[in-house]
């Protein structure tokens, strides 16, 4: 017997071998696929997102159907859960290229995103103390430059998610107003954009009251962060607008028990349309934004809105307040009034906006409205090709009037309660948009996990900032 010491700082390696199914389910295998007989049934067996450790010391795993680019987003996230489950620092992998139908360097692209998509904790309060995956090496046919990019833009693009996750992670007492303004400043300051703030006094003077009145209980004032991005002298402005409810206690209507939890992601849209603006400058995309950013806190106390009350925003449309946790769209709707004021291309929201959208819907898939059907197909081709779940709701006529309000020209929830919340919400914002063509992407499901799913892991996601960005980029 040999025993050996060293103090040298063993690398742990871990060489993972990635196949793919044929349309019956068979194991896809070429020459460069080196595997017995008997290794092949019980990898096919396995099926997809199963592993065996195979005879050479290599892990196989099977990630899904040749072509099916969620397959390769689901190997890599294996690939980061494995190593970090059993310590490896080091991860080689071996795509049989020939075995995916899809090209090297869409392979590459999509497979390096989900891999770094997969590397975040938060961790402010608790630090990570398992061993760290220092290196995955992709062994593929590329060519350096190819690779240099498709890393640098995957780099860049993750650098916001985890901008969006960090703060949509962030508990309410560290997230207030002041740190949200903070955090965009330095965000914004970082790939040389300016931040205007909109504060009390200013909304005041613009009759931005809806804003107001949901912000008016809030232990800090509400406000609105307006930034712009300008990559395009040519074409006209596109805005981008984000719910920002630091912390949705419900108001007078507080929400009950369990629905209290997690209600500090309520300003997740916000975040995201800083995530996307911010991503955009560093990537010099092509196009103009402005982000404009609603924040308020919807708080219980004396100081809330009352249930009845009567508010007229900056359309001076008038709107009676018959539920105090409906205050997503409230804000919003100066917000979009403001934006469409502008004459812009196109108005984009992102909202963790109702309930029903979780429950129709469920945490994988952003329920989207659309105006325009070419801006429509883009949105949707984009999200697919991000790997993004977006579904597409009717704006139906049918509802609108379940806003009317006897007093006021709309309530700002519907009657009959229950029915369709996630287009009444929509349809509601829509009668603040008059001239833009407009996408409302309703990402109260999505844009906050209770588990680690794929790349994903538990709590915010960043959803929607991948399909936006493609979105803009592509012409
Ligand atoms: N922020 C909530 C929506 C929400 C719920 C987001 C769960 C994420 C998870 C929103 O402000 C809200 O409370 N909406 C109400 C509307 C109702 C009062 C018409 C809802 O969905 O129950
Ligand atoms: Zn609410
Ligand atoms: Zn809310």
């Amino acid at each position: 017997m040999k025993i050996s010491f060293t103090n040298e700082c063993r690398k742990y390696e871990l060489t993972i071998t990635v196949l793919f199914l044929d349309s019956d389910d068979k194991l896809i295998c070429n020459d460069s696929t080196a595997l017995s007989e008997d290794e092949k049934t019980i990898l096919e067996k396995a099926g997809a997102g199963g592993s065996r450790p195979l005879k050479n010391g290599e892990l196989g795993y099977v990630a899904g159907k040749a072509g099916d680019e969620n397959a390769i987003r689901k190997a890599a996230a294996f690939l980061y859960k494995t190593a970090k489950n059993y310590s490896y620092n080091v991860v080689n992998i071996n795509f049989s290229a020939s075995n995916s139908n899809i090209k090297n360097n869409r392979l590459a692209e999509v497979f390096s995103d989900a891999l770094f998509m997969s590397d975040y904790k938060y961790d402010l309060f608790k630090k990570d103390e398992s061993i760290a995956l220092e290196e995955v090496v992709i062994h593929l046919d590329i060519s350096d430059k190819d690779a240099e990019n498709i890393l640098q833009k995957n780099a860049v693009i993750t650098k916001g998610i985890n901008l969006v996750r960090d703060m949509v992670n962030a508990p309410a007492n560290i997230m207030t107003i002041d740190k949200f303004e903070e955090t965009a400043k330095n965000a914004c300051n970082e790939c040389g954009l300016t931040v205007n703030v909109l504060d009390k006094k200013t909304l005041t003077e613009k009759g931005m009251n809806l804003l107001l009145a949901v912000g008016q209980a809030g232990i800090q004032e509400p406000r609105m962060l307006e930034i712009v991005y300008r990559g395009n002298p040519d074409e006209k402005m596109n805005f981008i607008v984000g719910k920002g409810i630091v912390f949705d206690s419900g108001g007078m209507n507080l929400k009950p028990g369990n629905s209290l939890n997690d209600m500090k992601m309520d300003m997740a849209g916000a975040a995201t349309a800083l995530g996307i603006i911010t991503t955009a400058a560093n990537l010099k995309l092509s196009c103009n934004i402005t982000a404009l950013l609603p924040l308020a806190e919807n708080a219980v106390d004396c100081k809330s809105m009352h249930t009845g009350d009567v508010i007229v925003g900056y359309k001076k449309k008038s709107v009676e307040i018959n539920n105090t946790d409906a205050e997503g769209r409230l804000i919003l709707a100066d917000a979009l009034a403001y934006a469409d004021e502008q004459k812009p291309e196109l108005i984009i929201d992102l909202a963790t906006l109702t309930g029903a959208a979780l429950i129709a819907l469920g945490s994988k898939i952003t329920a989207g409205f659309f105006t325009d059907e070419a801006v429509k197909n883009k949105m949707l081709k984009s999200a697919q090709a991000t790997g993004e779940g977006l579904w597409e709701l009717p704006l139906a006529d049918e509802y609108r009037s379940y806003l009317k309000s006897n007093i006021a020209d709309l309530s700002n929830i519907s009657s009959p309660p229950r029915e369709a919340g996630t287009i009444t919400a929509a349809l509601f914002l829509q009668s603040f948009v008059e001239n833009a063509k407009w996408v409302h992407l309703d990402i109260a499901g999505p844009a906050f996990l209770d588990s680690d799913w794929n790349a994903y892991p538990a709590g915010a996601t960043g959803a929607m900032l991948k399909t936006v960005i493609r979105y803009f980029e592509t012409k």
